[in-house]
């Protein structure tokens, strides 16, 4: 059997509660470490009497760094570059080793972590939850408990380390602060893509904000700014979209949300920009196989999206964890210095991805040892390495390269400035404490937000004589393998790494089983309908679909997450696609509800009469489904990505058609990855990008746009959208570029820019989208494409419609 190298990645044991945790806790509480009502520590202070300027929080930032760095020692500043999983600190031994657990900050390793090894930064791996410390007694794992578990490790830390330095606390909140167990979550990046909503995105990015600053684990490792283009790929749910243009407003919006949120808590949280760069486009769709991209594809089509984050201010970027044409990227010199530094202006820290400094000695072998990897990774521009685990061999390794030279001082001074800008920045010098009372009810907030985005999330791809919406007293039988599961329309990075531990969960992994307060599908269309029932099985559904107006079924993926998630042929699994078969064959409406990280083959599912794509659309998506089905909500959700088709290709000689000894092929294969509308390319998926249906009509009409503009310009496309149909409602209208002649192979069709226009009956609205021309920009030459994307002068063409059916001309000069 194949062994995963991901088992021992976030892996948290079920550990055992320390029998005298009460005991320990109430002396926490009485030395004020563990406290509701801590809010700030007298820690950070001057032993010398007068305060030093760092400590002086009127003092400039720049100011107060420099001041600091000149009162550093070598392992005070190596220590900024390192991050440790906290488990380490919760170690019950005094080895500080563990590699997950469920524990209180153990003083030990405190003093062994943050004052020995001087280490500036904690990880809570994917899956690492603190345990019960209220003394209220439950699961632990609330807001308060991750309150104050930071706490008590960063008062540790302030009050023992030599310059009362704080330490920086990360984690991913991929789609709000996924570990409290009782925080509501939005849907996963992909869902989100298809609201076509930077709003949405945006307030995302707010009520996660929210819940970090109020828990003090304010270095959130979002967003996923890879692009969705392998839907084999086991993250593709992390991503907003397959076209940078969207994926890069997506991210620009998380990250002012994230970063400037008004939290009510004086901490400010840092995003960060993921996973840079490539790493989304393996050559197999396997997690962390090799990317081999062609310089052009790299930089005209993978860079923007990133970029688009970056420009929005985003604090950090993580490395890609894989390999881009032969070099591991965290090793990558031209990757994350030539790219990221010098052409795209990256200011903030980067971070390598877990464990993937260690790794160039050991799993990439481009490196004979720590002190090798270290020099190769810090060399190449990674700042902090999230190492994840024994922090004393970081300190030897360093220290033993600036000894001889591998790594210049001048080197480890910028990584080290950069850390401590983004502490001083992030408050975490002057307010390092928060106020753990307040911590549960700032994680439980934005529901409501949350509601609105898993609903502005459903798309609509099928409706068949309109069958849908269905009406609020019909008679609806509900089924299927994810009608009744949180666990399934959340996905992975949902309490637990691979997903919330409970029915369906693929793996072995996880807390107790604390499953998310929020609403499954058969819950929210039971709350609209009365006669809504429920069948268990294939034999109970057929048996009640007799007597029943409609059925509802729900299927497709059980959560998941790196590694485990990846697919060689997404596809809803035979035994679901027998259900749907078995209901479309008692010849009643079958309305199939996909919740889903990504498009599957569909099978029977493709002729069903209504078709939804919820996607993992987490705590509130059974609500939101409800919602579209009896049409409280018009859908107005529209595909990120292009959703391929798995209906039976004849397979046969391509030119004469003779029969293909191999028989029909499903044309799901033929149609991964993705191939996109290239010239040439022949694709046709089941549904093209930006796909999706509503209960009312839109006309678009009178396309213009600016008629002349340098390479430095914007361009302003005008166009008006009526409302055609009875029923109010929101029609996204994709603007595309067409460049009729180019020196260079380009798309035929260009996203640029996109308008959400909100309509009643009958109502029509004149709307502008305006994109700057650097959008256009191509690597140029036909030999090394080595050089700078530059844009084209000449005609172009902007286009609304695919294939286009409003078109305007501009032209570059
Ligand atoms: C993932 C990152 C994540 C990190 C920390 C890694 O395995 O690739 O996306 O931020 O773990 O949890």
């Amino acid at each position: 059997m194949k062994q995963f190298p991901y088992v021992s990645r976030h892996a948290t044991r079920l550990g055992h509660k320390a029998p005298l945790l009460a005991a320990i806790v109430a002396i926490l509480l009485a030395a004020g470490l563990v406290s509701s009502s801590l809010t700030r520590t007298p820690a950070v202070a001057s032993t010398s009497g007068s305060t030093p300027a760092y400590l002086d929080s009127s003092a400039p930032v720049q100011a107060r760094v420099a001041d600091l760095l000149g009162r550093m020692t070598l392992p005070e500043k190596i220590g900024q570059m390192v991050q440790i999983e906290q488990s380490q600190v919760t170690d019950t031994s005094s080895n500080c080793t563990s590699q997950g657990g469920f524990n209180l900050p153990n003083p030990v390793c405190e003093q062994k972590i943050f004052v020995n090894d001087n280490v500036g930064s904690i990880l809570a791996g994917g899956s690492d939850v603190p345990i019960d410390t209220t003394g209220k007694g439950g699961p632990g794992n609330t807001g308060e408990d991750w309150a104050n578990e930071y706490n008590t490790m960063q008062s540790y830390a302030i009050s023992h380390s030599r310059l009362h330095i704080p330490v920086i606390f990360g984690v991913d909140a991929v789609h709000g602060f996924g570990h409290p167990f009782q925080a509501p979550l939005f849907p996963q990046s992909i869902g989100m893509g298809a609201t076509w909503d930077p709003s949405a995105a945006q307030a995302g990015g707010q009520v996660t904000a929210s819940a970090l600053a109020a828990t003090g684990w304010n270095w959130d490792f979002a967003p996923v700014q890879d692009i969705a283009r392998d839907n084999r790929w086991g993250r593709y749910y992390e991503t907003w979209s397959e076209e940078p243009a969207l994926a890069a407003a997506m991210g620009a919006a998380n990250v002012a949300g994230l970063q400037t949120a008004n939290t009510g808590s004086p901490l400010k949280v840092t995003a960060t920009v993921k996973h840079f760069a490539g790493y989304s486009e393996s050559i197999n769709g396997h997690d962390r196989v090799q990317a081999e991209l062609p310089l052009r594809y790299l930089q005209d089509t993978f860079l923007p999206s990133y970029a688009g984050a970056i420009d929005a201010g985003a604090g950090t970027v993580m490395v890609d964890s894989g390999s881009v044409n032969g070099i591991p990227a965290t090793a990558s010199h031209y990757l994350l210095t030539t790219l990221l530094r010098d052409r795209m202006g990256f200011k903030g820290v980067v971070i390598s991805d877990y464990g993937d400094v260690p790794a160039l000695a050991t799993t990439y072998h481009v490196a004979a040892d720590l002190a090798g990897a270290a020099a190769l990774a810090i060399n190449a521009g990674v700042d902090v390495a999230m190492l994840p685990f024994n922090a004393d061999q970081w300190q030897t390794a360093v220290q033993q390269d600036v000894a001889n030279g591998s790594i210049s001082s001048n080197r480890i001074n910028q990584a080290v400035s950069r850390v401590l800008t983004l502490k001083f920045q992030l408050g975490l010098f002057d307010h390092p404490m928060v106020d753990a009372g307040k911590a549960d009810a700032a994680v439980d907030s934005g529901r409501d937000v949350t509601l609105k985005a898993a609903q502005e999330s459903i798309t609509l791809l099928r409706n068949q004589k309109n069958v849908l919406p269905l009406s609020p007293s019909a008679h609806i039988v509900v089924t299927g393998p994810s009608a009744d599961s949180m666990t399934n329309q959340l996905g992975g990075w949902s309490v637990a790494w691979q997903g919330v531990f409970g029915s369906g969960h693929v793996c072995c992994m996880g807390p107790p089983n604390q499953i998310p307060p929020g609403t499954t599908v058969l819950k929210g269309l039971q709350a609209g309908d009365p006669n809504v029932t429920y069948a268990a099985d294939q034999q109970a559904a057929v048996n009640d679909a007799t007597s029943a107006d409609a059925v509802v079924v729900a299927v497709g993926e059980k959560a998941y997450a790196e590694g485990l998630g990846d697919n060689p042929a997404p596809a809803l699994p035979d035994d679901q696609k027998a259900l749907i078969s078995a209901l479309e064959a008692t010849g009643k409406p079958v309305i199939v509800v996909v919740i889903a990280g990504r498009p599957l083959g569909l099978g029977p599912a493709e002729n069903a009469a209504g078709l939804l794509m919820a996607y993992q659309g987490s705590t509130e998506a059974g609500a939101a489904v409800a919602d579209v089905i009896f049409g409280k909500v018009n859908p107005s959700g529209k595909l990120p990505v292009t959703w391929p088709s798995d209906a039976a290709t004849p397979g046969g000689d391509f030119n004469t058609g003779a029969p293909s000894p191999l028989g029909d092929q499903p044309k799901v294969f033929d149609q991964l990855p993705y191939t996109g509308s290239g010239p040439g390319s022949g694709y046709n998926p089941l549904y093209p990008f930006a796909y999706g249906l509503s209960y009312t009509t839109f006309a678009t009409s009178g396309l213009s746009a600016t008629s002349g503009v340098s390479r430095n310009g914007k361009v302003t496309a005008t166009f008006t959208v009526k409302n055609t149909g009875g029923k109010a409602g929101t029609d996204i209208v994709p603007l595309y570029v067409h460049q009729p002649v180019s020196l260079v192979l380009v798309p035929s069709q260009r996203l640029v820019g996109f308008a959400r226009v909100t309509l009643d009956p009958g109502q029509s609205k004149t709307v502008q989208v305006t994109f700057p021309v650097s959008e256009l920009a191509v690597t140029p030459g036909d030999i090394d494409g080595t050089s700078p994307p530059q844009v084209e002068t000449g005609a172009y063409q902007v286009q609304i419609g695919t294939p286009a059916t409003l078109t305007a001309d501009f032209t570059i000069h």
